[in-house]
């Protein structure tokens, strides 16, 4: 039976006990690679979409995503100082729930980190193509900066920085703790700039209607700003390389999720107060669905007659400093977004070759994968094959579709994981636990009841693709994984 094909909590422990990889990081740096991988397009670029869909209620929504977050949160920290080895959800379900799960969730995390790259990617392109235009009056053509369901033909500024972070990334190129703490330093700065400028300005008229579409819509809104946060567990991976992990990684993924909420919500007061977030909609007083055509062509009417709505622009923070007097801090602003998003498709990019090759090394996925460069001594090949889908995907879908689809898998990890911690709870009662998430029965089932509600107010196509992926996942396990699996050879 393959689901009694686990690899055992202390076998796992073993090996990574052997490698003994150079532990390095501390509370400190992980706290910062965590604000590192989270803020991102999600906050940059999304809220524009979050007000499309929920209106000033996205302050809700912004508290529900976190919520779901800090349980999650919880629940990995709980795991990682346990079994503080890389590999993450991937590693703790296959000693839990055994190989069948294991795989549905590595192949989950792919959906994960690859679409979120992509979605990062495409994020980029926006502030890239606003900064050229607004501080050098360089405009690229609309066709050639939009993929298809934005009414463009090609996203080309996408395309360059995916290859550019390929290439980076198969010469090897880590983000060093330095160049990372310098890169959080100056988003950190943008945003406190940002919050500092936009309070001040508050027009309590702009919160009315505050739910124009409804408590549907904050739900969906959630569903989709839920983005905005993953990254976190980003720092569980680093745990093989972090001093005393069972003490650190839980402060590092506690503190890092909490620092960005704190911003998240204070930013979307900021926004909806400074310049209001009424949504579109269309004849019958329905909401445009975001990334569609129908959305895209009333925004192109309203800029020509020279107004751009929140909810329309590619650059949503920095067109608000725009729109509230502050020309030259937005473009800065935009600058900020242009320096530090490529950090975050880095960090997805690097975090899923990671996965894949730990899912080879198990006998999972074939070995030419886990190939490594002569010359550079970087997994070029998986590099390679990565990059490729990630490209391909940033050329043509529109950044909120990434986002929701990259969520699907997320949600789907968060939830196993969440499992996971109930059963050891229950079948482990009295291995070690140096971090032991408070109220557990109340925290995990809050955490999987909420990535169940946050995955059913995902986009229908959003929701569809999870299970298409996932039979493809299984199709490829049973003719391959199945039978090359490490474990049922008992390697
Ligand atoms: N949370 C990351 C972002 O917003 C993925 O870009």
């Amino acid at each position: 039976m393959i689901f009694w094909r686990i690899k055992s909590l202390d076998a796992i422990l073993a090996t990574a006990e052997k490698k003994s990889l150079h532990r390095t990081l501390g509370a400190w740096q992980l706290t910062l690679l965590g604000v590192g991988a989270i803020i991102g397009t999600g906050i940059f670029v999304l809220t524009a979409e979050a007000a499309q869909k929920a209106g000033p209620g996205m302050m809700l929504s912004f508290v529900i995503a976190s919520f779901v977050c800090i349980v999650a949160a919880l629940c990995y920290s709980e795991l990682s100082s346990m079994v503080p080895v890389s590999g993450s959800a991937y590693t703790y379900s296959y000693a839990v729930l055994g190989e069948l799960v294991a795989w549905l969730v590595g192949w989950a995390l792919m959906l994960e980190y690859s679409v979120a790259a992509s979605a990062v990617a495409v994020g980029w392109s926006g502030y890239f193509v606003g900064l050229l235009d607004h501080s050098l009056g360089i405009t690229i053509p609309f066709e050639l900066a939009n993929g298809p369901f934005a009414g463009g033909i090609i996203n080309l500024p996408a395309v360059a920085i995916c290859i550019l972070v390929v290439a980076l990334l198969v010469i090897g190129t880590r983000e060093s703790a330095a160049f990372n703490a310098a890169l959080v330093a100056v988003k950190i700065a943008a945003l406190i700039l940002f919050i500092a400028l936009t309070l001040p300005v508050i027009n309590l008229d702009h919160f009315h209607p505050f739910m124009p579409l409804g408590e549907a819509g904050v739900v969906a809104a959630a569903s989709s700003i839920f983005f905005a946060y993953v990254g976190f567990d980003a720092v569980s991976t680093a745990a093989e390389e972090t001093k005393d992990p069972q003490r650190n990684v839980p402060i590092g993924l506690i503190s890092s999720l909490t620092i960005c909420t704190i911003f998240y919500l204070l930013i979307s007061v900021g926004t909806i107060g400074s310049i209001g977030a009424q949504p579109l909609m269309d004849a019958s007083g329905k909401g445009l669905a975001p990334g569609s055509m129908a959305l895209a062509e009333q925004c192109q009417s309203l800029l020509t007659a020279g107004q751009q709505p929140l909810v329309c622009s590619r650059e949503a923070l920095a067109q608000v400093l725009r729109e509230i007097g502050w020309e030259r801090i937005g473009n800065l602003l935009g600058l900020t977004a242009f320096l530090a998003l490529p950090s975050v498709i880095l960090m997805m990019l690097f975090g899923q070759t990671r996965i894949f090759f730990v899912m080879s090394r198990d006998g999972l996925l074939p070995e030419i994968l886990s190939r490594i460069h002569v010359r550079f001594k970087t997994p070029h090949v998986v590099t390679y094959v990565t990059g490729f889908g990630v490209t391909l995907a940033a050329a043509f879908l529109p950044v909120g579709k990434l986002a929701d689809i990259s969520n699907s898998g997320t949600l789907f990890a968060f939830m196993v994981v969440a499992l996971t911690v109930m059963i050891l709870r229950v079948r482990e009662k009295s291995r070690k636990r140096p971090f032991k998430a408070p109220a557990i029965w109340l925290v995990g089932p809050l955490a999987v009841v909420g990535c169940i509600v946050l995955f059913l107010f995902l986009p229908a196509d959003a929701k569809l693709v999870f299970p298409i992926w996932s039979t493809i996942g299984l199709v490829f396990y049973f003719f391959y994984g199945y039978r090359k699996s490490h474990v049922a050879r008992g390697l």
